[in-house]
């Protein structure tokens, strides 16, 4: 038997196990496209990928599980994997999970990549004082802005001074009922849900 890791849960397997079937053995239903479990696995879609910790993403439908194995079944990577093939076919329903980081998932919900290669991605308190969230923001390639919903009039009048009103997407709600994405301080609105979250891409 394998032992691995997916997501923080271990699982153990028999060998010739695929990721796909240990994720789901979890209770994770990792998305696929070319797979079905009646018939053999072809892997050639890759809407399956996981994290395994290496250069490049494994397709889990075809990926046999290894003693040891760190799985990430949701990441950046990932995700930006899986927005890029959907978008590629828009017959593909996009859903978005709550409950795995309400950042990924406002991310997810407004189709923005937080931070390529290099750029830095800061993570703020909405309530921080105003000199030290510019100075951050001014700092930073891109930012996550939490607890937005007390001080949205001042933040709004802080990016907007700083130019970066119009990047900045504000998600509400995200991943439940009534979830909503406003795109520039312009569209956004007066009172939003205590649900909201800020983020920003310079
Ligand atoms: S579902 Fe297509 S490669 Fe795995």
């Amino acid at each position: 038997m394998i032992t691995l890791s997916i997501d923080g849960r271990s699982v153990t397997v028999p060998p010739g196990t695929t990721l796909w079937q240990a994720a789901r053995q979890v209770g994770t239903d990792i998305p696929v496209l070319c797979h079905s479990p009646r018939l053999e696995p072809v892997g050639v879609c890759r809407l399956c990928v996981v994290d395994v910790g290496g250069r490049t993403l494994a397709a889990s439908c075809v990926r046999a599980c290894e003693e040891g194995m760190q799985v990430q079944t949701r990441s950046d990577r990932v995700e930006q994997q899986r927005r890029t093939l959907l978008a590629l076919d828009p017959a593909c329903a996009v859903r978005v999970v709550p409950g795995v980081s309400s950042v990924q998932a406002a991310a997810a919900a407004c189709g923005m990549e937080l931070a390529e290669s290099g750029e830095n991605l800061a993570v703020l308190s909405g309530v921080d004082d105003p000199a030290r969230l510019r100075a951050a923001l001014a700092a930073c390639d891109g930012a996550v802005i939490l607890k937005a919903y007390r001080s949205l009039p001042a933040l709004r009048a802080l990016l907007e001074d700083m130019g970066l009103g119009s990047g900045a997407v504000l998600v509400s709600r995200c991943g439940l009922d009534g979830e909503d994405v406003w795109r520039g301080t312009d569209a956004w609105p007066e009172k939003p849900s205590y649900f909201s979250i800020i983020l920003v891409k310079k």
